[in-house]
């Protein structure tokens, strides 16, 4: 399996400034994602477009969206349908980002509709699951993974091929905070979430890709890519800029 190395934007840059970024990044990586690595941007919607023409240059490379409605068109003031994200040029899409469950207040429930709706209509999905401190502290790690894990893959469509679907394991107290969960934190939860995994989607779990996000850096990413069951890592604040992220694509 490619190691999966995908940036989440966000809300930053507009249409331009993605460009310039992908441009810069076309540049370091001489066109190319390094062997056994494939790239994700995962652009704000006004900047899709734009990014995915750009993203072209680099090879191995594409684009995603950050959310989705679970509806192909419709009365949903302000929301954007799967079927306008493949036509910016975008392959992906992100559900269930801890900013979107924590600061927009999105279901467990809702988070598994946009899952099997965005794998109906033909978009990869980047699942994104993780505790807070306090459910952390409080003993219930493996119940909120498991909880998110059942209801955001409810509806999955039995022939989703495992490469449509990505899971991204994020500590909700290392977003953003600097504090990056230790080596031994990751090991002992991403064998947890492979575990439950398997409980829920059987031998596909082995070939599903896992990934790490939460303060990512070029200086911890080598060392957390050569974890077990880290098929990958999402990166937030270290991924908008070129020089960052390419050296974290290449960590
Ligand atoms: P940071 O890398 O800025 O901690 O963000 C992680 C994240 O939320 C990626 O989705």
């Amino acid at each position: 399996m490619k190691k999966l190395m995908a940036a989440n934007w966000k809300m930053y840059k507009t249409g331009s400034e993605a460009v310039a970024t992908i441009n810069e990044m076309a540049a370091i990586l001489n066109g190319s994602a390094p062997e056994g690595r494939e790239v994700v941007v995962f652009a704000p919607f006004t900047a899709l477009e734009a990014a995915s023409s750009a993203i072209k240059a680099i090879n191995g490379a594409s684009t995603g969206a950050e959310n989705l409605y679970p509806a192909i068109e419709g009365a949903f003031t302000g929301e954007i349908s799967p079927v306008m994200i493949k036509a910016c040029g975008a392959s992906w899409v992100l559900t269930g980002h801890s900013e979107r469950r924590h600061i927009l207040g999105e279901s467990d429930e809702f988070v598994g509709q946009k899952t099997a709706f965005a794998l109906q209509n033909g978009l990869r999905v980047m699942l994104c699951i993780g505790e807070t401190l306090e459910e952390r502290e409080s003993g219930l790690l493996r119940n909120v993974l498991e909880r998110q894990l059942k209801l955001g893959l409810k509806d999955v469509p039995a022939e989703t091929p495992a490469d449509a679907l990505a899971i991204a394991y994020e500590p909700v107290w290392a977003i953003g905070t600097g504090k990056t969960a230790t080596n031994d934190d990751i090991v002992e939860t991403h064998a947890i979430c492979r575990e439950l995994m398997r409980e829920i989607m059987g031998d596909k779990a082995d070939e599903t890709a896992l990934l790490y996000g939460g303060s990512v850096k070029p200086a911890n990413a080598g060392a957390i890519l050569g974890l077990d069951n880290v098929d990958g890592v999402l990166v937030g604040g270290a991924s908008l800029k070129a020089d960052s992220f390419t050296q974290i694509i290449n960590a």
